[in-house]
């Protein structure tokens, strides 16, 4: 089999081929291919890919190239995991909200919208060239934030895609370690969009652990997170990271008003990645790669890919899918993160249980924005931007909402054709 990752040039691709290597789902993969425009760190991130699988004895060739055309031709599946602008961008996305004390994140707030602005355009250009030469069985498994917009967008315009992200695999290995379980054993009631979901079960041979793990170890869920353990113990169920940034909203944005934005701590640790990358000497993947957000990623992406492609029964993922009902309060055409039902036929969220008030109701505000902002970055123009802002739980009221869309207009300008 053919796997293509778009953005094959980033300092995550040793993350994947580790899990390819690692040949734990028996995912037959004979070829990858890297596409990136950027030469030299496909250059770099190539040789060290194939220097990790001659290592772990896997037999697929890596090759890599700057056509998408070439690259995606004759693909199982296409991967993608871009960013447009680069950490340049991002710098941009997590500072410019924090001029009306708004908080400055690549996925969350404005600066995810502004995220969203600047891809989706590109991924759909992207998804269209690769349906013409890899074919309409090709699946496309897209990584690039904001996952659950990237989605509805490929999804909408009709391409065989699924969306996917850490967050639920990395709070399953987790909690396995806590209760001391293996990690397959532990299945996760979870609910709600990409980056904005909760743990709401913590199910071990059909038993559901979480009331238990919320007595004893509200702390550590808490800590997990990066919110107080009170407060997980009172809402039943252990919010994403993500909900940080709804919860203590404040308190970040004070924070973020002293600190560098993460960008800086990235482009820093992606700059040692590189230099390690291009050792020859570096067979293996390098602990400085556990100081990026990805953990799991590979193990999450090659066990979905197995699925899609055919590589077993049915299977169970939390993946970002058309909602189609499982969550009733939301239109059937929104992508929820949800827990489904994998084989090669697609991803078909499974039931859900009733979700409580307090989750449907920020789910539902988010999911409106979702819309509004696939609309603007669809058909462009300031207002839809102002809109979709105003329509978010974080930003809401008029003035702020049209003081962020001038400004996410000027800085993102080079990146919309209509702006
Ligand atoms: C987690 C999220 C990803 C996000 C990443 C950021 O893995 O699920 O969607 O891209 O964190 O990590 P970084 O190291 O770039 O801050
Ligand atoms: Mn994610």
């Amino acid at each position: 089999m053919k796997l293509t990752v778009v953005g094959g040039g980033s300092t995550y691709t040793p993350e994947l081929i580790d899990g390819i290597a690692g040949r734990r789902v028996g995912l037959a993969v004979d070829e990858v291919v890297l596409v990136d425009p950027d030469v030299g760190r496909l250059e770099v991130v190539g040789a060290f890919s194939r220097r990790l699988l001659a290592h772990a004895g896997h037999p697929a060739r890596v090759t890599t190239t700057t056509d998408l055309e070439r690259g995606a031709d004759g693909a199982s599946a296409v991967l993608l995991q871009l960013r447009v602008g680069g950490q340049a961008a991002r710098a941009s996305d997590e500072t410019f909200p924090l001029v009306c004390d708004c908080v400055g994140q690549e996925t969350t707030g404005a600066g995810g919208l502004a995220k969203a602005l600047r891809t989706v355009p590109v991924v759909l250009d992207i998804a269209d060239r690769v349906r013409r030469v890899a074919g309409d069985d090709a699946w496309i498994v897209d990584f690039t934030n904001p996952v659950g917009i990237v989605t509805r967008a490929l999804l909408q315009a009709g391409h065989r895609a699924v969306g996917l992200c850490n967050v639920a695999i990395t709070f399953q290995r987790w909690t396995a370690g806590l209760l001391g379980v293996p990690p397959d054993s532990v299945r996760l009631g979870h609910v709600g969009l990409n980056h904005l979901s909760w743990e709401t079960g913590v199910f071990v041979d059909g038993v559901d652990r979480l009331p238990e793990l919320l007595a004893d170890h509200a702390d550590a869920l808490g800590g997990h997170v990066g919110l107080p353990g009170s407060l997980v113990r009172r809402l039943g169920a252990v919010p994403s990271y993500y909900l940080k940034y709804f919860y203590e909203h404040d308190e970040v944005v004070r924070r973020q008003h002293v600190e560098p934005p993460r960008a800086e701590v990235v482009a820093g640790v992606e700059e040692e990645l590189l230099g390690v990358y291009a050792d020859p000497a570096v067979v293996t993947k390098p602990e400085q790669l556990s100081r990026r957000g990805g953990a799991y990623y590979s193990e999450a992406a090659v066990r979905l890919v197995h699925a899609l492609t055919g590589g077993g029964g049915a299977e169970r993922h939390v993946v970002n899918v058309r909602n189609g009902g499982a969550l009733p309060f939301l239109p059937d055409d929104a992508v929820v993160e949800v827990p489904a039902a994998v084989d090669g036929g697609g991803a078909a969220p499974l039931p859900v249980p009733p979700v409580p008030p307090a989750f449907a109701g920020l789910i539902a505000h988010v999911t409106a924005y979702e819309q509004l902002a696939l609309d603007a970055a669809l058909n462009g123009g300031r207002n839809r931007v102002a809109d979709a802002l105003l329509a978010h739980p974080l930003v809401g009221q008029h003035a702020v909402a049209d003081r962020l869309a001038d400004e996410l207009v000027a800085r993102n300008a080079d990146f919309l054709p209509w702006a």
